[in-house]
């Protein structure tokens, strides 16, 4: 099974209010982009490493070449519009599967990346890396009206697995229909596609605001060692 890799690093990273995208901050010696694609390029099953890259952030010629495998293509408006444009890169030639992983998630763990895709190809169903919710969670607006049941609550994290066609076709679909796309999981769901959930760390955060980058400093530096 041929299998690539798309890392979606094209935002512009407003939630951090930091000068450059939240993917070039460095942490632990490297950038936050290197060291998620360091993490994808140990994995010898991938063919090649898509990366999103926004035209006019001017970064696109800041890609680190740590890996022969590594490429870039532009990112769009959306994270969907960049995972879209990289999808259809590919079509030429394309992989069986695609493996997409938030530039923004360089915590990710190499066993979990491994389950999720021998779990996957095992059932033939895509899916993705998810850790069940702890907090208890409230529904309201400026008061808590319910507290939310949530054993079957999961949050959705990075990679996402999923059959090369059916996600060209499921994303472009979604797209074209103005359905809200988050991750690949929601355009896949809405086409009524199976979501396989596979537990994975919960660690694996999203670097998103500030207050995330010394956590994700510490838990870089300790996997480093
Ligand atoms: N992403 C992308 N193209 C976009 C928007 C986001 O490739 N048009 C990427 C980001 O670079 C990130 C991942 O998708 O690696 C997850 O998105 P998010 O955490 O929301 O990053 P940003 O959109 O950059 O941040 P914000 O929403 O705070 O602006
Ligand atoms: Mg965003």
């Amino acid at each position: 099974q041929k299998i690539t890799a798309i890392v979606p690093a094209a935002g512009v990273g407003s939630r951090m209010q930091h000068s450059a995208p939240k993917q070039y901050i460095e942490l632990a010696g490297k950038t936050i982009l290197e060291h998620t694609l360091s993490k994808l390029a140990e994995l010898d099953f991938i063919h090649t490493i898509k990366v999103a890259i926004s035209d006019d952030d001017g970064y696109f010629d800041a890609i680190p070449q740590i890996d022969s495998r590594i490429e870039r293509v532009s990112g769009g408006t959306e994270r969907a519009d960049s995972v879209l444009n990289a999808l259809l890169s590919l079509a030429d030639n394309p992989p069986d599967w695609v493996l997409v992983h938030d530039a923004a998630r360089p915590l990710v763990c190499l066993s979990d990346i491994t389950r999720l895709v021998d779990d996957c190809l095992a059932a033939n169903e895509g899916g993705i890396l998810a850790s069940k919710v702890k907090d208890t969670i409230k529904r309201g607006r400026t008061h808590s009206e319910q507290t939310v049941p949530r054993d079957d609550l999961w949050q959705a994290l990075t990679p996402q697995f999923f059959p090369y066609q059916a996600l060209v076709d499921a994303l472009s679909n979604a797209l074209e229909n103005g359905v809200t796309i988050t991750d690949e999981a929601s355009a896949i769901e809405w086409a009524k596609q199976p979501v396989k959930l596979v537990a994975g760390r919960s660690d694996n955060i999203k670097i998103t605001t500030p207050e995330d980058l010394d956590l994700a400093a510490f838990l870089l530096q300790k996997q480093q060692n």
